[in-house]
């Protein structure tokens, strides 16, 4: 089989090189691809960056099956494209992105499901969303609708704060389209988990479960980022747990997705609030895997990824046999100086460690140029990630590995799982 993986961050070269290992696989055409796809054994890198670029892509190549990584391709309908045009393929529908793409949407379904999520309204008009936030007062969660890669969410202490979030939405459009309608919802405290599941309508699979650390800096400070490290599985999703997340969020969203008539393919992860009271709430859905929680979550995969990715693409998904690597997995991401904000470009970086059973580099933001010098060239460059016998032991081990690796001003939180060890 050939197969495509769309993207080209850490996720999708962790996806390309699981799907590699696999013995049905000859190749996968990574597109756009990495620095480090470009070096993946079994990988090669194509250039595409829009639905139709993909699209003849995989004609040309004739692939037998696509994987998509990343949220955009998925809401500008890349996989109703392809399945129009009979090329399998594994993701949800434009219309069953939506339960990422817009956050009203998404809310609006959970209520109209019972699916556990904090109380909420929705707002185009600046002057009443002010109003709604006065009477429900701080702390307060104001959102964007829309796809803001990870810039649209304001966890407000302050009812002056919120009232910030809603004008520099509302009012001042800084993040375009996007923020022109937005969420106002309740603040919901305890511990949060990643929690992602592969289904193709009322069929599904579900992944180990996984933690992300989300702010830049050491003690969960800093601005928010895409995730500068994750782990699984998360100790807090026990197997009560993972039972009631299933029942109680999974499996009603799948269901009422089949009864609204937009059955959701692909992946699924619901990031979850688990309150001290053992309360579940979904903070969100995603409609793809979660980076970084991808890069520790294959590290532990077993089986033949390829063969559960076609069962996932042509519904057969009952019969899959999932296989997991009992031991932890732990991936510490070395960001580019300046990120998130700015991040500087064309740094060399140096000491990466030999790839191993125990620990594989996944890059994101490298390239590889003419001169086979490897350079940043985005805000997250690499996910160091290690297998370990318990969660200290891959800490260790991926902060062995990462450690050696050099370039201006790279950014690394020391902390990575001290959730997980607090729990000792
Ligand atoms: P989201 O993109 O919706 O997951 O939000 C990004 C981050 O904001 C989450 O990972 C949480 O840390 C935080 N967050 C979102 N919604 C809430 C909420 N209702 N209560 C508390 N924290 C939240
Ligand atoms: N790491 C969080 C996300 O992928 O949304």
């Amino acid at each position: 089989m050939k197969l495509l993986v769309i993207g080209s961050g850490a996720r999708e070269h962790a996806l390309a090189w699981k799907l590699a290992q696999s013995e049905q696989v000859e190749e996968v055409v990574v597109s756009p691809g990495n620095g480090g796809t470009a070096r993946e054994p079994g990988c090669r890198n194509a250039p595409g960056s829009n639905v139709g670029q993909w699209l003849g892509l995989a004609q040309r190549e004739d692939v037998d099956l696509t994987v998509v990584g990343p949220e955009n391709p998925l809401a500008d309908g890349l996989v109703d494209t392809f399945r129009a045009a009979g090329f399998p393929v594994v993701g949800p529908t434009r219309a069953a992105a939506q339960l990422e793409s817009s956050k009203d949407f998404a809310k609006a379904f959970m209520t109209r499901h019972g699916i556990p999520t904090a109380p909420y309204a929705t707002f185009t008009d600046a002057a009443a969303a002010h109003a709604y936030l006065d009477a429900q007062g701080a702390p307060i969660v104001v959102k964007a609708d829309g796809l803001a890669a990870g810039k649209g969410v304001v966890v407000a202490q302050t009812v002056a704060e919120a009232h910030a979030a809603i004008d520099a939405m509302l009012a001042d459009d800084l993040l375009g389209s996007a923020g022109s309608r937005v969420v106002i919802e309740g603040f919901l405290s305890g511990e949060e988990a990643s929690f992602i599941v592969v289904a193709h309508g009322e069929q599904v699979v579900a992944f180990a479960s996984s933690q992300d650390h989300k702010r830049l800096k050491d003690g969960d400070e800093g601005p928010n980022t895409g995730g500068m490290g994750a782990y699984s599985p998360a100790p807090v999703v026990t197997p009560e747990l993972h039972q009631r997340a299933m029942d109680e969020v999974i499996r009603p969203a799948l269901r009422g997705m089949v009864e609204e008539g937009m059955p959701f393919t692909g992946f699924l992860y619901a990031g979850l609030m688990i309150g001290a009271d053992g309360s579940i709430g979904v903070l969100e859905f995603n409609c793809r895997m979660g980076d970084p929680e991808t890069q520790p979550i294959l590290m532990r995969y077993a089986g033949d990824f390829a063969a559960l990715m076609q069962h996932a693409a042509h519904g057969t998904l009952d019969e899959a046999f999932p296989e997991w690597d009992p031991r932890p997995a732990l991936g510490v991401v070395l960001a580019a100086a300046g990120y998130p904000e700015s991040p500087r470009k064309g740094d060399a970086i140096t000491g990466l460690p030999a790839d191993g059973d125990r620990l594989h580099v996944f890059h994101a933001g490298t390239a590889l140029g003419e001169d086979e010098v490897l350079r940043t060239s985005g805000g997250r460059v690499l996910t160091v990630t290690a297998l370990g016998d318990d969660v200290a032991d891959a800490a260790r081990r991926a902060y062995a590995g990462a450690e050696g690796i050099d370039f201006e001003g790279r950014q690394m939180r020391r902390d990575i799982g001290h959730r997980a060890l607090g729990r000792g």
